[in-house]
């Protein structure tokens, strides 16, 4: 089978590409490397034995995604391209409106007139706002808090509309929660530009000196130990995700919404603690004062996306905090 990856030389892409690839399919990544590198695709294939087949292309241009879908002969798409900073979003509206949405009429008008109609999207738990019970289920109203969740929302809502205009759309939205760690391999992760947003990589640079200490955003929630509880996911998890979904759409026509999660929730406390023990390093760190928009507490009810497509999260916190850490350490060598 062949698949297009948009955004495959991204974070979570990249893992997918390399799973995908493993599991015997033919990838072909479209990046424009606007939040990634050049050297992921080499690292892919050290890792795999062979470079996936590569474009170098804007989602939102649509000919040139159309002529990738041809010439790759193309059976579904992964769709991960997007910009993701929730703080970017509030500043930059535009942009994100432009990329996210934009990019996804784009790449659904090539899809359109190249006849192919498979389609997963890296969808997120933001579409449902705050949340209003927990664990959270597919049926949990959507909503949005900020830029970035309203493109993920609308996006949502298009593919909704656009499966319902014609039957022979397949579509999944899997709704990630927090994706963490890295491959095995040490090659490939999560690496951002600049002061990481996200938890789990600020923690790695401050466990390798690189940073003083975390800033935990607050310890007077109505959390165990008072602060933030999320679901944190392993990204070898996530791509294996992707790949059962893909066999899905294989029997299942229409669209289907899935939370990609483990079902657990773990406080920032919880998260510095393993990874200090994963890592064998200390991990300072100072209370500071909530950070704004976040919620106390947010985690998965994953049992529909175990039913449907027969997957669960199966790597545990150790997992995910050694190969955050092993990536690390790699990075900082090569
Ligand atoms: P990432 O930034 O590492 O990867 C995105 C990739 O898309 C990058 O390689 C980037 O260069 C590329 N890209 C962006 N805009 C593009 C465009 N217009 N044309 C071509 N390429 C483009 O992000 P990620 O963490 O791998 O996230 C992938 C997807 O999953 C995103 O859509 C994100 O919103 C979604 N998601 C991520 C998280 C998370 O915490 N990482 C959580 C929920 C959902
Ligand atoms: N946190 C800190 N200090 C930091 C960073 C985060 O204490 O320096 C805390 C947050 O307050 C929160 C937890 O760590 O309690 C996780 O925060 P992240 O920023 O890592 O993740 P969020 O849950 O806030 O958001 C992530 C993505 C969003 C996505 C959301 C749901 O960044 O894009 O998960 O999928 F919408």
């Amino acid at each position: 089978m062949n698949i297009l990856l948009t955004g495959g030389a991204g974070y979570i892409g990249s893992h997918t590409t390399v799973l995908l690839m493993q599991a015997g399919l033919h990838v072909c990544v479209l990046d424009n490397f606007c939040n990634s590198e050049q050297i992921v695709l080499e690292r892919i294939a050290r890792i795999t034995g062979k470079p996936p087949s590569f474009v170098e292309a804007d989602v939102c241009n649509t000919s040139v995604v159309a002529d990738a879908l041809k010439r790759y002969e193309v059976q579904a798409v992964i769709h991960f391209a997007g910009l993701k900073a929730v703080g970017g979003s509030v500043t930059q509206p535009i942009n994100y409106y432009a990329n996210n949405v934009q990019g996804t009429i784009s790449l659904l008008q090539a899809m359109q007139s190249s006849g192919v109609k498979t389609l997963v999207f890296s969808s997120s738990a933001t579409v449902y706002g705050n949340p209003q019970y927990l664990p959270i289920d597919e049926s949990h109203p959507t909503s949005a808090t900020n830029p970035y969740g309203r493109t993920k929302l609308h996006i949502e809502e298009m593919l909704t509309d656009v499966s319902r205009s014609d039957p022979a759309w397949r579509i999944a939205c899997l709704r990630y929660f927090n994706p963490v760690g890295a491959h095995e391999s040490g090659l490939i992760g999560e690496n951002p530009r600049g002061v990481p947003n996200n938890l789990m990589p600020l923690v790695a640079q401050v466990a390798s000196g690189l940073r003083p200490y975390v800033q935990v955003f607050g310890n007077d929630y109505s959390t165990s130990d008072g602060t933030g509880v999320r679901d944190y996911i392993h990204v070898m998890d996530l791509a294996e995700g992707h790949l059962a979904a893909l066999q899905y759409l294989q029997k299942n026509v229409g669209w289907h919404g899935f939370n990609l999660g483990t079902g657990k929730g773990r406080s920032v406390l919880e998260m510095i603690r393993a990874f200090e023990s994963a890592s064998g390093q200390a991990v300072p760190f100072k209370v500071v004062p909530r950070r704004v928009g976040d919620v106390a507490a947010c985690y998965a009810k994953a049992n529909k996306a175990c039913e449907l497509l027969g997957w669960s999260a199966k790597r545990d916190l150790a997992s995910m905090c050694e190969s955050t850490w092993n990536f690390r350490i790699n990075a900082k060598e090569q």
